[in-house]
């Protein structure tokens, strides 16, 4: 592979949007930010600097970082912040992967408007596993807010209430005609007819998961994750924020010169309020043959979209994701399992510690959303530096449970303690543990589905289902052929989701809901992957710019 290199100078820009001019922070002034491509085997060498008020850091969302842990980039977890005026230089290697992921900042909620694509090609002359695409193009939904969004979850979070809604949902950073004032802002994809164009979709929106369609148009789903899958027609996709989706777009042979929308809108089961607003795009056809003959006026077609809670939809799609399990494409399942964990996952209430005011939550309580009952509190210091250092004493304790604390029907009603207890512990895993994780959405202050994304790995979906896991009779089913191979998985709303995984990576890996309200309310744990006892199964020591605390 060779080496590329980019520079992420993080900066301020005045954006304008919905009628309303704000200042964003951003990579380079765009928005999204640049896109990284590399091919399969590459070295990627950012250097970020950093020229805004705020702390950033960012993470290369779905890049295993085999054995470079510390380019991961989640701040307090596998690196201290950059601080402004200061830089640091990721520095990777793509290893055994090709598709699409993303990078985007990993710290409070400036994802919002810092994030971009990584596109990642097969090795040179190594074709793809399904028809060579005329073009490729970036698809990335994101969200809008009116307002300041730091300010949003910094208040949110001393009230303990529940943070605004966007105002509008965005297609590679413009929310299309649907929206009042926003006619210029829309995305204009212009095809040639009975071409293949290659879309790669990106959920890069903090809240929502969405469904996305054109009208008139089949999409044929030949990667997730940057996996190849099994391909599939479908007229709609589901994409959840943290995943990303490669389809076909196949255009009509001998169109006119027409116009359809290809709009985006959320998929939510949840008893929150959220924006129901949708965007849009317009793909359009230009016929090369066809100039004189213009067709005048032609419809605007609109895509037919689920409705926001469509659920039997949302299953159907997710159990059509297999991975392509060929022998070129092997899918690496673990067949046995070292460790099984049992992680219930949701949202909860935590005591008011807001000293000056009641707090916003059910009687007095703040919101908060914890893995196993504990709602993660982020340490000062970061913790890969602590673990790597022997300095864990007073940052983080290595006692994650592996049950929750307490049994239910996670279906029925709530128990009454849906208080959550608060601190930050971590689980061990020896290096190369097989590890199975079953993840129970727990329903407790309403189903709502959770996009859970981890550090460091694929995972193999080896099983999925709606009420309480039965571990008697559930795992019998599970699939160890053809399981999706992913970084982010919904634990469906009011069910459940079991994942494999080997842990080969050494390091310090985060795993959370990649919705980042729940993030904020605690939603998240980490794994300490221990070192091999080879040279190669060690981690490294970290780069002299590595950011301090
Ligand atoms: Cu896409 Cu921990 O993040
Ligand atoms: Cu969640």
């Amino acid at each position: 592979g060779i080496t590329r290199r980019y520079k992420f100078d993080i900066k301020m820009q005045n954006v304008t949007r919905l009628c309303q001019t704000k200042s964003i922070v951003t990579v380079n002034g765009q928005l999204p930010g640049p896109t990284i491509i590399a091919r399969e085997g590459d070295r990627v060498i950012v250097n970020v600097v950093n020229h805004v008020q705020y702390n950033v850091s960012i993470h290369w969302h779905g890049i295993r970082q085999l054995r470079s842990g510390w380019a991961d980039g989640p701040a307090y977890i596998t690196q201290c912040p950059i601080q402004t005026g200061q830089s640091y230089v990721y520095n990777f290697t793509v290893t055994g992967q090709r598709g699409t992921l993303f990078w985007h900042a990993h710290i409070s909620w400036l994802r919002v408007t810092v994030h971009g694509a990584i596109v990642i090609l097969p090795k040179r002359g190594v074709p793809y596993p399904f028809p060579q695409p005329y073009k490729e193009v970036p698809i990335i939904f994101g969200e809008w807010w009116k307002a300041d969004t730091e300010r949003i979850i910094s208040q949110a979070q001393q009230t303990g209430g529940a943070p605004n809604i966007s105002d509008a949902y965005t297609i590679n950073g413009l929310q299309g005609p649907l929206y009042n004032c926003s006619a210029k802002d829309t995305l204009k994809l212009k095809v040639k007819p009975g071409k293949t164009y290659l879309l790669r979709l990106i959920n890069a929106a903090l809240n929502d998961e969405l469904f996305f369609s054109i009208a008139n148009h089949n999409l044929t789903v030949v990667e997730a994750d940057a996996v190849y899958v099994k391909p599939f027609k479908t007229n709609t996709v589901l994409i959840t924020p943290g995943q990303t989706t490669n389809v076909l777009l196949k255009t009509k042979k001998h169109h006119p010169n027409a116009t359809f929308l290809m709009a985006a809108r959320p998929y939510a089961t949840g008893p929150a309020s959220f924006d129901n607003s949708t965007t849009a795009g317009i793909l359009e056809y230009h016929n090369p043959s066809n100039k004189t003959r213009k067709i005048k006026n032609f419809p605007l077609l609109r895509p037919l979209l689920p409705l926001f809670n469509d659920t039997t939809f949302a299953t159907k799609f997710v159990n059509k994701i297999r991975s392509l399990a060929n022998s070129k494409f092997p899918a690496k399942v673990p067949q046995t399992v070292d460790r099984h964990f049992f992680f219930t996952i949701g949202l909860g209430l935590s005591p008011c510690t807001n000293q000056n005011q009641t707090c916003q939550g059910p009687n007095n309580t703040m919101l908060a959303a914890s893995v196993n009952n504990v709602s993660f509190v982020m340490p000062s210091t970061a913790l890969l530096q602590a673990h790597f250092f022997n300095k864990s004493k007073g940052v983080y304790t290595t006692d994650f449970p592996t049950n929750p604390p307490f049994k239910f029907n996670y279906t029925g009603t709530p128990p009454t303690n849906i208080i959550v207890t608060s601190s930050t512990k971590l689980a061990v895993l020896p290096f190369n543990t097989k590890v199975e994780l079953v993840m129970q959405d727990t329903s407790i202050i309403g189903a709502e589905s959770h996009p859970l994304h981890l550090h460091g790995f694929n995972f193999f979906v080896v099983g999925q289902g709606f009420g309480n896991y039965n571990p008697n009779t559930d795992p019998a089913k599970f699939n160890l052929v053809d399981p999706a191979e992913r970084n982010t998985v919904g634990v469906p709303s009011g069910g459940w989701v079991a994942i494999r995984f080997l842990a080969d990576n050494p390091g310090v890996w985060f795993m959370h809901c990649h919705l980042e309200v729940h993030t904020s309310w605690g939603l998240k744990m980490a794994w300490i992957v221990m070192d091999g006892k080879r040279q190669n199964q060690k981690l490294p020591p970290p780069p002299s710019d590595l950011p301090q605390c």
